[in-house]
């Protein structure tokens, strides 16, 4: 069967042709950080809600020696303390049959051998039917070896009427160059159609709703353009610090961390035009189209358009907090940007003029991340006279904490008097469907045992977003001018140059 045959997006709730089917979920790197807590505890809450298809089975791959025994037991600590949903007894019990360790070491030609031989015999037993979705979950230096040792062992071919996927984590690449590479290295074992770059942020039930508020309601897309709308807002903050991260960190930096894939993916979900259809494809082939459009910046712009900064010692909730070149395993000289701040233009007719704001950082006040979108005001006439200024109509997209939309509008305080006030219409997930949105990787899992890379990263996707984010690292590396790294006491907003780049054209960043 062809994968595009078996593409169906935004599967629930409109046309559901394509399911998750049988398969073995092989995870490189079953012993890291990633597998413990989201990996295996998304699996188990799909299988909580019924939703895992008949037969799955999970092998878990890595170089540590374990019995399977071993690892459901190490994968049920995990999933008890890291589940969306607690844990029952007779769900675990049943789930656990299905987990399976392989130990072999990543560059062991053997070990990939033994690894066929044991899906084979997991076809027979659990019913798996030859699919194989391969997770690498390991660090990218790990991904050439394992595509290698894949090809070789004959893996990346599936047998007729089976599939063979694999799915990639981030950090996909550190700039244009490495994820050409990469992609090279991946498209010389796996096709296209087989390889799922994972973006959790587009697994976020809101992130999936932005298409739904855009595109399945009459009343925003006529006003979705430069003539009504005055600029958006894109935040993702954070209170958390670097963690036990630092290694990764100190090379990536807020701005390759999160504004290359999940800040660009958001705005590119708020910014693309309407898709011909729901195809994989067609949504993509919007998206990347937004990122073409993207205004590159010029080197003198990257002073003046792109704020990065650094945490400094500071107080969170009272706690106090120590700066970032005080985290263990951090350079105390460090130059690495823990929050970042641009105003982009997108050149199209849809956006021209129109400047999207983006921040994200580490160690702020508060953690959450949500798209504002600004509407210009009203005429200054009627009740909008320059002696009592009326706000902006704001729609906000809340994609985390809270999930959900609100509108603010003017009204009438009650009164004899016309005073007027801004108040807000309000949507809760919660509250308007009483029911918890499922983790990220939950739908994503599901989606590549369907066949369904809507909510994946196109290879051409992935390279457009570094050729942005790279005229932005040059101009900030091994230059004598290079614009300076601000620094932000932990728990504040970020630094005031940041709101000045706000402040610049007479506005301000929207109080989360
Ligand atoms: C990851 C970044 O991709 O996303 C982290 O590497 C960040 O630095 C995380 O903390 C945020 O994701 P979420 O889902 O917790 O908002």
């Amino acid at each position: 069967m062809s994968e595009k045959h078996l593409a169906n997006p935004l599967r629930e709730g409109l046309s559901t042709k394509a399911v998750p089917q049988p398969c073995a979920v092989v995870i490189f790197g079953a012993t890291g950080d990633l597998t413990h807590r989201k990996l295996v505890p998304a699996l188990y809450n799909i299988a909580a809600d019924g939703e895992l298809p008949p037969a799955v089975a999970v092998v878990g791959f890595a170089r540590r020696p374990k019995t399977d025994d071993e690892f459901r037991k190490e994968m049920e600590e995990a999933t008890r303390k890291f589940s969306r949903q607690t844990v029952r007894d007779e769900i675990w019990e049943g789930f656990a049959k299905s987990l399976y360790y392989h130990q072999s070491e990543f560059g062991d030609e053997a070990g990939y051998q033994k690894l066929a031989a044991r899906l084979d015999r997991l076809d027979k037993e659990s019913g798996t039917r030859g699919n194989r979705l391969f997770y690498f979950a390991t660090s990218p230096e790990q991904f050439e070896t394992i595509v290698e040792n894949l090809k070789k062992a004959g893996l990346n071919k599936a047998r007729e009427g089976s599939w063979a996927r694999v799915i990639l984590e981030k950090p996909f690449g550190t700039d244009l160059n490495s994820a050409r590479h990469l992609n090279r290295v991946v498209q010389s074992a796996f096709s296209e159609d087989q390889t799922y770059r994972i973006d959790h942020f587009l697994g976020k039930e809101t992130a999936q709703n932005i298409l739904v508020l855009r595109f399945a309601n009459a009343i925003f897309e006529p006003l979705w353009n430069t003539r009504y709308i005055d600029h958006v807002q894109i935040t993702a903050a954070e209170t958390l610090g670097v963690e036990n991260r630092a290694g990764y960190y100190e090379s990536a930096g807020a701005l390759r961390d999160m504004v290359q894939n999940h800040l660009l993916q958001l705005l590119c979900l708020v910014g693309m035009e309407p898709p011909t259809d729901l195809g994989a494809d067609s949504i993509r082939d919007e998206k990347v189209k937004v990122v073409r459009s993207l205004r590159r910046f010029t080197e003198a712009e990257v002073k003046t358009q792109v704020v990065r900064g650094q945490y400094a010692q500071g107080a969170i909730n009272g706690q106090a907090v120590a700066a970032y070149r005080a985290e263990n395993g951090v350079d105390p000289k460090s130059q690495t940007e823990t929050y970042v701040a641009l105003r982009i233009l997108v050149d199209n007719w849809r956006w021209a003029d129109v400047p999207i704001y983006v921040r994200v950082g580490k160690r702020l006040p508060k953690s959450g991340t949500e798209i504002s979108v600004h509407f210009k005001k009203a005429p200054q006439v009627l009740f909008n006279r320059e002696s009592q200024a009326l706000d902006q109509n704001v729609l906000v997209i809340r994609i985390q904490p809270d999930e959900g939309i609100s509108l603010r509008m003017q009204a009438k305080v009650p009164g004899t008097s016309f005073r007027i006030e801004s108040v807000k219409m309000d949507f809760h997930y919660g509250t308007s469907f009483g029911k918890a949105s499922p983790e990220a990787y939950e739908r994503l899992l599901l989606d590549a045992m369907a066949g369904d890379a809507t909510l994946f990263a196109r290879r051409d996707e992935v390279e457009r977003a570094w050729a942005f984010i790279d005229a932005i690292e040059e101009a900030w590396v091994a230059k004598e001018d290079a614009p300076k790294l601000c620094t932000y006491p932990a728990g504040s907003w970020g630094p005031e140059e940041a709101d000045e780049l706000l402040a610049r054209d007479g506005r301000r960043w929207r109080r989360l």
